[in-house]
């Protein structure tokens, strides 16, 4: 790495992270039935029907993974809990559930490793979808009920702690593109999503307050919207996509307000006096998580509203066929303090790539991963060096995992998975960083 811990300033927190049904082995510890599963159940949602019932089998090995974050010299491990693991009804505790995130807690406060937890990382049990999951104004309650019984467990030990990972995945990818769980695509379902998940966040952060817990936070995924061309109809498309992807829902929670341009579209099926929802969504918070992997270029289209599409752009690629853009990590940290979140700390929640790794003589050289990596972690700096507050970065993941409608395909971890054999074997990329976190 062209970066070491010593040219961070003393403090700042090195992370990596991971997601509970990405890793741990859905089937196993008494979890309940969540809509990943019957969405790749569903043919044609996700590559070979792959889905998260055994994963990395992280549930059983947690040990060792851990043994893998202490010995690289990371801070933090952000990791998430599975409500549908917690209660497989949605409702009603699991003890197994509980006492797995119990395990895993004092298992990282042993390696001197400070837990980031994520309440929701997208596994809805299905009974909670049936009754409308995210489109349903009660998912607010319901969540603040998981909250209080998941943290009544392991808040008192938490380092920080996020409600939603990435709402705009939950509101717009899975109910308007239909790309996630539940795989709709539908405006109505979709306006609901994106404004009732917000709901979501404050109840559980005003759970979280009751239960007296601090270090409460944000994390936002983030694209860079650029304009496909020089023209006035581009530049308001960009404008559009960044308003629905990134604006409405830091807005929501740091200015209580939605982009105009959003609600041209979006209004009409809001839910009833969704305005008076503001000062739940906007409960103060203690930090603000960005998650950052690329920029898209946008150009009009000639559809129904947004009316826009995505262009393909002339920069090199990862093997998600995103463009490798550091600007935007930069242009986004500058962009938060300066419209949503002023002296507050900054976190980078995830950054990272795919490539198509393989297993060499017992080695992953994955140099382009090495790269990716500094090349964000300069951006991060050039920020910081703008008096921006940026207090840790964490890279996504520790380890490969089953990436979403991609299944197992998409490897984005510092150590490899060999999905037969489970056995765990650290990259290039690993070994890089853990020398650059030992400097
Ligand atoms: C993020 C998700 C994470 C993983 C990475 C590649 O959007 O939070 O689970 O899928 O992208």
């Amino acid at each position: 790495m062209q970066y070491s811990r010593s040219d961070f300033p003393e403090g700042f927190l090195f992370g990596t992270a991971t997601s509970s049904y990405q890793i741990e082995g859905h089937a196993f510890g008494g979890a309940g039935q969540t809509h990943w599963d019957t969405f790749a159940a569903t043919p044609g949602n996700v590559v070979r029907a792959e889905n998260g019932a055994r994963a990395c089998d992280h549930y059983h090995r947690y040990r060792e993974d851990l043994d893998l974050v202490a010995a690289a010299g990371f801070d933090t491990y952000r990791f998430s809990t599975s409500w549908a693991r917690v209660m497989p009804d949605g409702r009603t505790p699991n003890p197994a559930g509980l006492d797995f995130y119990d395990r895993l807690t004092d298992a990282m406060l042993a390696r001197g490793i400070k837990p980031m937890a994520t309440l929701y990382h997208w596994e809805l049990p299905s009974p909670l979808a049936d009754l409308g999951g995210w489109r349903n104004r009660d998912i607010a309650g319901w969540f603040a009920d998981f909250t209080e019984c998941i943290m009544g467990r392991i808040g008192d030990r938490m380092f920080s702690v996020a409600p939603i990972n990435e709402p705009w995945c939950v509101g717009w990818l899975s109910h308007f593109m239909g790309l996630h769980a539940p795989g709709l695509r539908d405006i109505r379902a979709t306006a609901r999503a994106m404004h009732h998940v917000l709901l979501a966040h404050g109840t559980a952060i005003q759970a979280m307050r009751g239960l007296g817990m601090s270090n409460l936070g944000a994390v936002f995924n983030h694209e860079w919207a650029a304009p496909w061309d020089d023209t006035e109809e581009s530049r308001a498309a960009a404008e559009l996509y960044d308003g629905y992807y990134n604006r409405f829902f830091i807005g929501g929670v740091f200015n209580k307000s939605y982009p105009e341009v959003v609600l041209e579209g979006l209004g009409p099926h809001m839910p009833d006096r969704w305005q008076d929802d503001f000062d739940v969504i906007g409960t103060p918070v203690d930090w603000c998580g960005l998650n950052y992997y690329t920029r898209k270029l946008i150009a009009p289209a000639n559809t129904p509203w947004p009316a826009l599409q995505e262009m393909e752009g002339p920069l090199p690629k990862t093997l998600m066929d995103w463009e490798i853009y550091p600007d935007g990590l930069y242009n986004f940290l500058t962009r938060t303090r300066r419209d949503y979140t002023g002296d507050l700390p900054l976190y980078v929640t995830e950054n990272g790539m795919a490539s198509p790794d393989v297993v060499t003589d017992g080695a992953v050289d994955d140099q382009p991963r090495i790269d990716y990596l500094n090349q964000h972690l300069e951006a991060v700096r050039r920020a910081m060096a703008e008096g921006v507050p940026v207090k840790g970065y964490t890279v996504w993941s520790l380890m490969d995992n089953y990436e979403w409608s991609l299944g197992y395909e998409k490897r984005f971890g510092l150590v490899h998975v060999d999905f037969d054999t489970l056995e765990r074997t650290p990259k290039a990329s690993y070994h890089a960083m853990k020398a650059a976190l030992n400097r």
